[in-house]
């Protein structure tokens, strides 16, 4: 049976340039996964590769068995930033996506529909309030909200809370983890932080350095859900994931893994081994030495 998200040998380029090769990645129903790389390896590449915002040069994505070909509502992204339209309340930045998506629904539906993921999201009492009135972080709920609330098959994240503070962070995660957990979603987020990766994924998957960037490195992430941070600090295999992530990104990052087309290489070539030196062999190479210094001196 094929996996819900299929990456297929997917390849990047920009003219000459090699981002992305040979990326194989299967993302099963219900998943989260999280990829971490170094900045400019060709992570979000890759998550608008599958957002269908980018083309692929090689290889192939499928979604549910469909080819990914196109942008679509059956993916929902969450950007850095959230990018509202600032003249809009939350409410109306949420039915912006709603409205289009479930045109066929009364209006009221649609309003109770956004009205519902803003409240997940903790947003309940800011229905009204415009992104100017809003922090960063409740910015950020309101993009989660949007989302969420057009029920995309697939949830891609780059970096969501990487312009938040930790403790604005920490509890966007858990409202991510909360609505993750509740919509039986399939996730796949990029960050840079190794915490958050262990903390939401099921799996962390390692990007080596680019050019020509793939995946270095797999780590199965088994804690039991849900996870508190407490319960994870105290635990020795949260420590041992973590120095596995930083020694990939430390040290291993910029090596390449071995890939079946590397094991077709010509084997190299050997050396004869020189003749022992006879007297004449001697003789001729002193002599040849020797009319090149004539040479040289003429
Ligand atoms: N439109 C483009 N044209 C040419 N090169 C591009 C284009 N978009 C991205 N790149 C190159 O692709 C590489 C990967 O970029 P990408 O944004 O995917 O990296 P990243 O891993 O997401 O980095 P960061 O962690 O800093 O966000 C970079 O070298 C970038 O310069
Ligand atoms: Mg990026």
């Amino acid at each position: 049976m094929s996996s819900f998200l299929d990456l297929s040998q997917v390849a990047k380029s920009y003219g000459p340039a090699v981002i992305v090769e040979d990326f194989t990645l299967k993302i099963e129903r219900g998943e989260f996964v999280s990829i971490i790389g170094h900045s400019g390896c060709g992570k979000s590449t890759v998550l608008s590769m599958i957002a269908g915002l980018t083309d692929i040069t090689a290889g192939g994505i499928a979604l549910s068995g469909k080819q990914v070909i196109d942008s679509g509502p059956d993916r929902g992204v969450v950007f850095q930033s959230p990018c509202l339209l600032p003249w809009l309340t939350a409410l109306d930045n949420v039915l912006l996506g709603v409205d289009q998506v479930y045109y066929t629904a009364t209006k009221k539906e649609r309003r109770e529909l956004a009205e519902y993921y803003l409240s997940l999201v903790g947003l309940g009492n800011s229905l009204h309030k415009r992104p100017g009135e809003l922090s960063q972080g409740m910015r950020q709920r309101v993009g989660l909200a949007r989302a969420f609330a057009l029920s995309p098959k697939m949830l891609l994240l780059d970096e969501p809370f990487g312009m938040l503070d930790s403790l604005t962070r920490a509890e966007l995660q858990d409202v991510l983890l909360e609505m993750w957990q509740r919509l039986k979603i399939t996730a796949l987020i990029i960050t840079h932080d190794v915490d958050e990766a262990l903390f939401l994924s099921d799996r962390v998957v390692c990007m080596t350095d680019g050019p020509a960037a793939t995946i270095g490195d797999i780590l199965d992430v088994k804690f039991p859900r849900p996870r508190s941070r407490a319960q994870l600090l105290e635990d020795p295999e949260y420590y041992r994931c973590r120095e596995h992530l930083i020694t990939f990104l430390e040290e291993r990052s910029h090596l390449r893994p071995l890939r079946n087309h590397d094991l077709d290489l010509p084997p190299p070539l050997v050396r004869k081994p020189q003749e022992p030196a006879s007297p004449l062999n001697r003789f001729q190479s002193n002599f040849t030495r020797w009319s090149g210094r004539k040479a040289a001196e003429a």
